[in-house]
C-alpha cells in the first residue's frame, strides 16, 4: 500500500514515530509535515529522537488564525494528494493539521484513517473539539484509544467504522524508555508543569493569578514552556515564583526524563495526562473537563480550575493510592497495522 501520513504539531510527531516504523515493514509511506509547528525544539528534534524519517514534503504553513492556517494547509495537502494518489491517508489527534488532512481526503475520495478517534470534551469552544468531530465524521476508518472513545463513536452512529486499538502513545513512551537510562533526569521531587491551551494562557490576568497561586508552594517547579505561553509571559512581563524554573521546550527523551524524576504533574496537555498515568505520577489537570476521563476515574488525575484559590493545597494534598489498571493497551502500532491491512483487504 502507498500510505500518506500527515502531521504538523508536536504531539503528532510523537504518535507518528512507532506507527511509521511498523508501517514501513510492509508498505510505502510518504510523510507530509504541514509546518504548523516549526521551531527545532517543537518539530525536527522529535523526528531525530523518535527516529522518524525526514518528511517528504513540508508545507511550511506556519502560524496564523484558525481559518487562515487551516486554509493554507488544505490547499497544500490537496495538491500533494492529487500528485501522490495514496491508497490511504492517515492523520492523528485533533489539531488544525488533522482537520485539513481529513477535509482534503474526503473531498478527493481518498480513503482515510483517523487515529485517536472518539475523544470528546463536549466543549465546542475548543478548536480541537470541532476538529475531532469533523475528523471522525469524514474519515473512513477510526482507531479509538479507549472504550469511552468507542462509546462516543457509537453515540454518533459511527460504530461500523470504529476499531478499539489502544493508544499509540504507549508505544512512543516505550520507545524512549530504553534511551532514558542514560539519565536525563535531574534531582527528584519537583513539580513538572506544562500549559498551552488558549483559554488558560492567552489571558495574561489568568496566567498572572496562576503564578501567584503557585508561589504558595515551596517545592521546586520545572516548566518547559510552549512558545505560545512564552510569548504571553514575555509580552506582559508576567513575574514568576522564584522556585519556578522556566526552560525551553524539551526533546521527548529529556521530557520523559523530567517526568520520571518529578513528584507530580500540573498540566493542561492531553498527551501528558496519559503519560503521567503511565509513569505512575499524580496529575493535576488545569481544565474544567478532560477527554481522558479514565485517568480521573482511576483516581490518578484530578481536574482543577487554573485560578482555583485552593490550587496550592489541592496540588500538595493530591495523593492517589489506587491501583493502575492498563487503560491504553500494548503493542498498539502492530495492532493498528494489522487492522489497516484487514480493512484494506475487505474493501477490495
Ligand atoms: C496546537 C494545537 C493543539 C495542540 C498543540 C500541541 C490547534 C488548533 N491547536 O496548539 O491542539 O495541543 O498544538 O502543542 O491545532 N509557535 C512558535 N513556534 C512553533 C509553533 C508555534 O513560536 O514552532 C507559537 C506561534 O506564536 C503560534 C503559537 O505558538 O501562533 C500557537 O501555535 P499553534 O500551532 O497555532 O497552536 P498551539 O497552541 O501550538
Ligand atoms: N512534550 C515534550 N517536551 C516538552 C513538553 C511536552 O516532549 O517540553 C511532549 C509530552 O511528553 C507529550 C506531548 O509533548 O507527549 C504533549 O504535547 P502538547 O502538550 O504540546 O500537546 P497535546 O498533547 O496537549 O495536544
Amino acid at each position: 500500500m502507498k500510505i500518506l501520513s500527515i502531521v504538523g504539531a508536536r504531539p503528532q510527531f510523537i504518535k507518528l514515530g512507532p506507527l511509521s516504523r511498523e508501517l514501513r515493514k510492509q508498505h510505502q509511506e510518504i510523510i507530509i509535515h504541514t509546518g504548523q509547528h516549526y521551531d527545532h525544539a517543537m518539530s525536527d528534534l522529535f523526528f531525530e529522537q523518535l527516529e522518524i524519517p525526514v518528511p517528504d514534503i513540508n508545507l511550511e504553513t506556519g502560524s496564523g488564525l484558525q481559518g487562515a492556517q487551516t486554509g493554507r494547509m488544505l490547499e497544500g495537502i490537496e495538491r500533494e494528494m492529487l500528485s501522490h494518489k495514496p491508497d490511504l491517508m492517515i492523520c492523528f489527534g485533533d489539531t488544525n493539521s488533522t482537520l485539513a488532512a481529513c477535509l482534503a481526503a474526503s473531498k478527493l475520495g481518498i480513503p482515510s484513517l483517523h487515529i485517536e478517534a472518539g475523544l470528546r470534551s463536549f466543549n465546542r469552544s475548543m478548536p480541537e473539539e470541532i476538529n475531532r468531530v469533523v475528523a471522525d465524521h469524514t474519515s473512513d476508518l477510526l482507531f479509538a484509544p479507549t472504550e469511552t472513545a468507542m462509546n462516543h463513536l457509537a453515540d454518533e452512529g459511527l460504530s461500523t467504522k470504529s476499531v478499539l486499538t489502544g493508544d499509540i502513545m504507549v508505544d512512543s513512551v516505550r520507545f524512549v524508555q530504553a534511551r532514558l537510562d542514560v539519565d536525563h533526569s535531574r534531582q527528584e521531587g519537583y513539580l513538572l508543569i506544562t500549559l498551552h491551551r488558549p483559554y488558560n494562557v492567552d489571558d495574561p490576568v489568568k496566567l498572572n493569578t496562576l503564578f501567584s497561586l503557585l508561589s504558595k508552594l515551596e517545592q521546586p517547579m520545572i516548566f518547559p514552556v510552549h512558545p505560545r505561553t512564552r510569548n504571553i509571559i514575555e509580552k506582559h512581563q508576567i513575574s514568576l515564583p522564584e522556585n519556578l524554573q522556566l526552560i525551553h521546550p524539551q526533546g521527548y527523551i529529556e521530557f520523559q526524563g523530567l517526568l520520571k524524576g518529578c513528584s507530580k504533574v500540573v498540566t493542561d496537555s492531553g498527551g501528558l495526562q496519559k503519560e503521567a498515568y503511565l509513569a505512575g505520577k499524580p496529575c493535576i489537570t488545569l481544565r474544567p473537563e478532560t477527554e481522558w476521563v479514565e485517568t480521573v476515574e482511576a483516581g490518578w488525575n484530578r481536574l482543577c480550575d487554573i485560578n482555583d484559590p485552593d490550587l496550592a493545597t489541592i496540588i500538595q494534598s493530591f495523593q492517589p493510592t489506587g491501583k493502575q489498571p492498563n487503560l491504553y493497551g500494548k503493542d498498539v502500532a502492530k495492532t493498528m497495522v494489522e487492522e489497516i491491512e484487514k480493512w484494506f483487504e475487505l474493501r477490495d
